[in-house]
């Protein structure tokens, strides 16, 4: 809700800050760190860093994987994956933390040959393996296993880790950072944000930025709404393996079983339109075990670690919304829906590039606030 600005305002709190972004998860955090190596000063509410849409996720970069078609999403996809070396790099350096970056590689098999179509094949290197190869590239699938697709250049984060990291880089830097303060209203006077009101009082910036993930049309009408995913995780009992006996994600149809190299196994997600109600529930677990097991058995008797949930941020046409919003001080980063780990660095390329430089990469006018297929 955007409230007009109130006489009791107090307009000396906070003002001088360049730019103030709502939303402390990874495209945020990385967004931050990207304005302040540029020189900006930076400040970063964030309402509860556990439930950043982060922590969830299983830190897949699959762009091809995840089956997008040809388009800019997938250009945008194919750049940030690009990216990634050099960013986790830099983030490395920075915070000394290791983040997991693991160019694993993806395989996704398939059971029927119509599946075989599916997924693009026209970007990036992909290989498909017919039944003998694909069991020889990768022992303990399912015997239903026809053939699969081999996408080399997919990788992996390791989600949790990468959060950490950019917290503590953008600390490390000297973004302002403020955690349990909740922004709850937008003032606005002449088609410009004059202040955000929160938990903690008024704060004041010359630009803003909305990357609040889930929740962001509780501040605009945004159309950008949860979608909860369950996920669970298994360790490799080390006392059966030598070594990890995948080395590589798994990457099937509703199901996605990602191995770190710390023994864990992460399997992943539903995919459920049930507003923000929170928890692990019998069926999406049970769910996600069956097809698991369907497609490496082998996981079928390795100790269960944890449960955990978490809301991707959806929108209608499953891109996300960068760039300008109806205010001339607000710009919009949100609804990354599935791809919020992979898009992190060109997300903050790009909007700094537009907010710090002016520069609008062509690429960002089909991620439009009012896009044909957005309500
Ligand atoms: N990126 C995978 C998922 O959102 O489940």
């Amino acid at each position: 809700m955007v409230n007009r600005i109130d006489e009791n305002f107090d307009k000396k709190m906070n003002a001088g800050r360049d730019i103030l972004i709502i939303g402390g998860g990874i495209i945020g955090l990385s967004l931050a760190i990207e304005l302040r190596s540029r020189n900006a000063t930076v400040t970063v509410l964030c309402r509860d860093f556990k439930q950043a849409a982060a922590h969830a996720a299983a830190g897949m970069l699959a762009p091809q994987a995840e089956g997008i078609p040809p388009s800019p999403m997938l250009d945008l996809c194919l750049r940030s994956r690009s990216l990634y070396p050099e960013w986790i790099g830099k983030l490395e350096e920075i915070t000394d933390v290791a983040t997991g970056y693991w160019r694993c590689g993806i395989l996704a098999p398939v059971y029927g040959s119509q599946e075989k179509g599916v997924r693009s094949q026209e970007s990036g290197v992909s290989t498909w393996l017919d039944k003998n190869a694909i069991h020889q590239f990768q022992p303990g699938l399912s015997s239903e296993v026809i053939g699969g697709w081999w996408y080399p250049e997919d990788a992996q984060v390791d989600n949790r880790a990468i959060a950490q990291a950019l917290w503590a880089a953008a600390q490390k830097l000297g973004v302002d950072i403020h955690e349990g303060v909740t922004v709850e209203a937008l003032q606005q006077q002449q088609g410009k944000v004059v202040s955000v009101q929160t938990t903690a009082g008024n704060w004041q910036a010359e630009h803003y930025v909305l990357a609040t993930g889930a929740w962001s049309n509780q501040l605009l009408p945004v159309p950008v709404y949860p979608k909860k995913g369950q996920m669970l995780s298994v360790r490799v009992p080390a006392d059966k393996y030598k070594e990890l006996p995948l080395q590589r994600v798994l990457f099937g149809s509703e199901i996605y079983i990602v191995p770190r190299q710390d023994n864990r196994i992460v399997i992943g997600a539903t995919s459920e339109e049930v507003g923000f109600m929170p928890n692990n529930t019998p069926s999406g677990i049970q769910a996600l075990l069956a097809r698991a097991i369907r497609l490496y058995p082998e996981l079928q008797n390795f100790p269960i670690q944890e449960f955990w949930w978490g809301f991707r941020p959806a929108t209608p046409n499953e891109m996300p919304i960068l760039g300008s919003s109806p205010y001339k001080n607000v710009t919009l980063a949100t609804g990354h829906y599935r791809n919020g780990i992979l898009l992190a660095p060109i997300t903050a390329k790009l909007i700094a590039d537009l907010i710090w430089h002016q520069k609008a990469d062509p690429l960002l006018s089909y991620f439009p606030y009012y896009g044909v297929n957005r309500f």
